[in-house]
């Protein structure tokens, strides 16, 4: 479904990922982990069409989507839930989820998906009507994950949605995201430094250190890795 080739981008001389190449399935969650600056984020950007790659292709569907701006991509049914939720604190939550709909066609069907989002984080639907700066870090992380899917994607891409958050709600986020998978069959890629999370969650994972690919194979088969173990997971 999506085949990322060669992909490399550079902020002025600093080259953040070179040559990453990795391809999700439909149906598949991949995972990409790494620590701070391995260029997780920029990796996710760079496919949603946020940054311009230096070099590569990417292909959606069998279509190139390289030379697509982020509307087209969104469009095209890739979304992102960002790092660091970025919301609109002094908007309702209900708010923040309608603007993840801007693309939607046809409006009537942004009622029922609102709805499956309220299903899926029940939590968000007792405090829609609140400010979404007003909720915890949990709770905003669930608006995050509503807005992207607002824009009723086929792939979600998640950067780092345990960031910051209690255990208990990461559990509920977790089970959340497999829900997602399994329910709507959508494909998932999930950013993590969390990476046994990850690895758990996961059908298949890449490793990325310093922008390149360093590992890569079955999410439970990495669990086991010895490298992965000393690098990622501290065994
Ligand atoms: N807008 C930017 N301008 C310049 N350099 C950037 C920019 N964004 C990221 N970088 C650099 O690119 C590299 C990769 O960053 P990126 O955010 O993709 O890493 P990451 O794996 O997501 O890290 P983290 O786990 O901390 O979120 C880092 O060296 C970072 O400092
Ligand atoms: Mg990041």
């Amino acid at each position: 479904m999506l085949e990322v080739r060669d992909l490399t981008v550079r902020y002025g001389a600093l080259e953040a990922i070179r040559d990453i190449s990795f391809s999700v399935d439909e149906g598949e969650i991949v995972a990409l982990i790494g620590s701070n600056g391995a260029g997780k984020s920029t990796t996710l950007r760079a496919i949603v069409g946020l940054v311009s790659a230096a070099g590569g292709s990417t292909s959606f569907d069998g279509k190139e989507i390289t030379q697509l701006n982020s509307a087209a991509r969104v469009r095209s049914g890739i979304a992102l839930s960002p790092e660091g939720r970025r919301l609109f604190g002094r908007m309702s939550v209900q708010d923040n989820l309608l603007t993840g709909a801007y693309a939607v066609r046809p409006r009537s069907v942004i009622g029922q998906m609102l709805d499956e989002i309220y299903d899926l984080f029940p939590r968000v639907r007792e405090r829609r009507r609140q400010l979404a700066g007003s909720l915890s870090g949990g709770e905003q992380q669930m608006v995050a994950i509503g807005r992207a899917l607002m824009a009723h994607p086929r792939l979600l891409m998640l950067d780092e949605p345990s960031l910051g958050i209690a255990p208990k709600v990461v559990g509920e986020i977790a089970h959340a995201i497999q829900r997602i998978n399994k329910e709507k069959g959508m494909s998932i890629i999930l950013v993590e430094q969390n990476a046994r999370l990850a690895l758990r969650l996961s059908h298949n994972a890449y490793a990325l250190e310093h922008g390149e690919v360093v590992r890569s194979g079955r999410g439970h088969e990495l669990l086991e890795d010895p490298f992965v173990q000393k690098a990622y997971l501290g065994v």
